[in-house]
């Protein structure tokens, strides 16, 4: 007996199967600018890995905060998550949004970063706030401000 959907059910990427879509937001706990040499590992590393995986995504440091965005195969965000949840270089990592999408929103991207201006804060600090999933209104807002650094890096 099959139940549906489940995430199961996701053929890898390459079957043309829909990539999974995860949004995040997390505590910084580096000081900048004295920790933006972390920054610089936390990018190189992603970029190849991500690459291997077949991730795509971007990720936006204020100094207060991170949000990411990670897409592709179901298997490897969960393994990309475990890794990240446990990174000490932030806390209360706080998953916000899960789905699967039908195309990729950072096609290309292995990790697009933005160290963004400080009023992005005001987007994420409520996100932490609210128990399990994120409303899509307040995600929503999110994604776009991160799609925009995309276009337009800084
Ligand atoms: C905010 C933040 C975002 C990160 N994003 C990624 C990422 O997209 N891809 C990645 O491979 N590692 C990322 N990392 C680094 C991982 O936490 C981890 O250090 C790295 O993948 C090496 O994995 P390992 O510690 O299990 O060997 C991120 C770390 C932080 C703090």
């Amino acid at each position: 007996m099959e139940t549906w959907p489940s995430p199961s059910h996701h053929r890898p990427m390459i079957d043309g199967s829909h990539p999974q879509s995860l949004l995040y937001v997390s505590h910084s706990c580096l000081v900048r600018p004295r920790d933006d040499l972390e920054i610089a590992r936390i990018i190189e590393v992603s970029r190849e890995r991500n690459r291997a995986l077949d991730v795509t995504g971007a990720l936006i440091a204020t100094y207060r905060f991170f949000a990411q965005i990670l897409e592709g195969p179901d298997a490897a965000l969960d393994e990309l998550m475990a890794s990240i949840a446990r990174d000490w270089r932030h806390r209360e990592v706080t998953v916000v949004r899960r789905e699967a999408l039908s195309a990729r929103r950072f096609d290309g991207w292995s990790m697009a970063y933005s160290g963004a201006a400080g009023y992005v804060d005001r987007d994420i600090a409520p996100l932490f706030t609210r128990s399990g999933l994120g409303s899509l209104p307040d995600t929503d807002r999110l994604i776009r401000l991160l799609r925009e650094f995309v276009r337009s890096p800084l």
